[in-house]
């Protein structure tokens, strides 16, 4: 039976194979601890925890891989450790090849360590539903503007048509195996969708599915975790 009371499976790609210098901390990202777990643990608990998701495939560093098996032992969903590659892309290539027998894949960055579950299982919802491609998505604040290579401002984008989007971003597998095929590089996997043509609708984000970046957003990312701020649901 599926966890996720449907017809079928439900696999999660959590790409965490990135090295993340932008948090100047010694180590892969994905292994940097939040309120004490690694951001990729709290990342496949989350996924889990949605009770939508029927097995997680994780893309770690290769030599990585044996000791992430260890720290995600025991867990409720079969969990596949594979290497990833040098983008993300690749890493994301990688556990496409090991999510063979998916009908719909989520793909989850390990950075967003905070995702309430509940985004998790409205996503799920969505492809159950029959759309083939979605994301979460949130209004941008700030005003954006492109620039030339000068840093000199070549235009404004008109703000309420922008959103920044989030993970997890939801896809039916046949769908995302062909995108993939196109063989570009892309910094997320909806844009590959989006050249094939076909429509990804988005769904509202979550404040707390940031991706951890920078110190700064680590901090806020402590801060969250602190028990006596539980504002995670
Ligand atoms: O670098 P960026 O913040 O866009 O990374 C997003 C996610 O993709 C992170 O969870 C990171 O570990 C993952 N990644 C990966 N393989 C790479 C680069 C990034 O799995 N080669």
């Amino acid at each position: 039976m599926n966890n996720s009371h449907g017809e079928g499976r439900v696999v999660a790609l959590v790409p965490a194979a990135g090295q993340g210098v932008r948090l100047g901390e010694n180590m892969p990202k994905a292994f940097v601890p939040v309120g004490g777990s690694p951001m990729l643990v709290l990342a496949v608990d989350g996924l889990i925890a949605s009770g939508a998701v029927d097995e997680v495939v994780v893309m770690v560093p290769a030599e990585l891989v044996d000791e992430t098996r260890d720290l995600l032992d025991g867990t409720d969903v079969p969990v596949t450790v594979v290497p990833g590659g040098a983008e993300r892309t690749d890493s994301v290539r990688a556990g496409l090849r090991a999510a063979r027998d998916a009908s719909f894949i989520l793909v989850h960055d390990a950075a967003r360590a905070l995702t309430p579950p509940s985004l998790v299982s409205r996503v799920v919802a969505e492809l159950r539903s029959g759309v083939k491609a979605v994301v979460p998505a949130l209004p941008v604040t700030d005003t954006i503007k492109s620039v030339n290579d000068a840093g000199t401002v070549t235009g404004t984008l008109i703000r309420s048509t922008l959103r920044a989007v989030q993970t997890p971003q939801g896809f039916d597998a046949d769908l995302l195996r062909d995108a993939y095929a196109i063989g570009i590089e892309a910094t997320d996997d909806a844009s590959l969708v989006e050249l094939m043509g076909t429509a990804v609708k988005t769904l509202p984000g979550s404040p707390l599915a940031f991706k951890i970046t920078t110190p700064l957003d680590l901090m806020l990312a402590e801060a969250l975790m602190d028990p006596q701020e539980s504002v995670r649901a």
